[in-house]
């Protein structure tokens, strides 16, 4: 019996969820996996009407949780940051999910933007450091508001940090069987501090896996390689700010925020699964934002559980529907409403 700690979140992140839960429903009765799921309502609401963001009894809780399936966190009357930092980062770093794993891949060509590329072209995955670096938020003002003020942001790497992300990657990338390729995506020509630890452990790193074959790229060259020969990757590791920036372009390159999903992963802990598209406030209620990123982030949360047919059978479905139904992946035109989409997904489980 899974315990699925339910977190709906801001904007359209409700109307997601809600078809993710339909189809992990229809998935369980299929393929005999049972759980139970609790709401949790943490968000921009809460925080408007109570003050409070995430605290250290709800942390408490959650570790109760074999799992969270998260929605999206971001409120238009909130001031940027607040809850970004209040309760996504603040999971995502007290329940130590140290990797952020996010899977770049086009199950239709007509939805990519790039010229000529077929779907078997973009098919990889980001393993992004999801701990440490510039999201520690170590830094300080120093003459704020005077002429001479300086603002230092550091990006924090420990040994420990990188190695065990790095570690993981290697590891992934031996499970995925596909081209066994890992990519260490960095900046050693600048930053010399952070890439030199990076690359050191990598290379050591790499001795222990010589199935392995490995190869660097800088950050700037590699966002010019997603849209080139985005076929040259099968799997990335990089640090945290790294990671956030090249999903984006990931995202848009496997068709858009409407379809890509992520994982917060404590490979010892609980983790969490959620859309990386945010909570889209103009969508808001409308039944017409894409939830098949919400339903992917469930396939991969049954995957992370263990539930591999179920996990196959939720990404067979959403190929299908991709390929033969939605005229488009973007909200509003795609042919059909959010909870229509969550139906077409039910519908051709298998
Ligand atoms: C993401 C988001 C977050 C991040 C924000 C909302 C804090 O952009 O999950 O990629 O920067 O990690
Ligand atoms: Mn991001």
């Amino acid at each position: 019996m899974y315990k699925i700690a339910v977190i709906p979140g801001d904007g359209t992140g409700p109307e997601v969820v809600n078809e993710g839960l339909k189809v992990l429903d229809s998935a369980s009765k299929k393929y005999g996996f049972k759980y139970e799921t609790k709401t949790f309502d943490f968000g921009g609401e809460r925080y408007l009407k109570a003050g409070k963001t995430l605290e250290d009894k709800d942390i408490e809780d959650l570790k109760k949780y074999s799992t969270i399936y998260l929605g999206a966190i971001g409120h238009p009357k909130v001031k940027p940051g607040i809850l970004e930092t209040g309760i996504l980062l603040k999971l995502r770093f007290s329940l130590d999910q140290y990797i952020n794993l996010r899977p770049v891949k086009l199950y239709n060509a007509d939805y990519c933007p790039l010229k000529d590329k077929k779907s078997e072209d973009i098919d990889f995955v980001v393993v992004r450091e999801n701990s440490e670096g510039l999201y520690k938020g170590m830094g300080e003002f120093q003459k704020k508001g005077t002429q001479d003020e300086v603002a230092i942001q550091i990006s924090y790497n420990t040994r420990k940090g990188v190695e065990r992300c790095i570690r993981y990657a290697f590891l992934y990338t031996r499970k995925r069987n596909k081209r066994k390729k890992l990519t260490l995506c960095g900046k050693t020509n600048v930053l010399t501090y952070a890439w030199d630890l990076w690359e050191r452990t990598f290379n050591e790193v790499a001795k222990e896996y010589p199935d392995i074959t490995t190869d660097y790229a800088h950050v700037d060259a590699t966002t010019m390689w997603f849209v080139k020969n985005p076929e040259w990757f099968d799997v990335i590791v990089t640090d945290n700010m790294f990671g956030d920036i090249i999903t984006d372009l990931g995202a848009m390159i496997q068709g858009g925020m409407g379809i890509a999903a992520g994982g917060n992963i404590n490979p010892q802990g609980v983790s969490m699964f959620e859309p990386i598209g945010g909570s889209a406030p103009k969508y808001t209620g409308q039944n017409v934002i894409n939830p098949l990123a919400a339903i992917c982030a469930a396939g991969m949360m049954l995957e992370n559980l263990g539930e591999s047919k179920a996990a196959q059978a939720i990404e067979n479905a959403v190929i299908k529907i991709v390929s033969t139904k939605l005229k488009s992946l973007a909200a509003g035109k795609m042919g059909y409403s959010t909870t229509e989409v969550g139906d077409l997904v039910t519908e051709n489980l298998e």
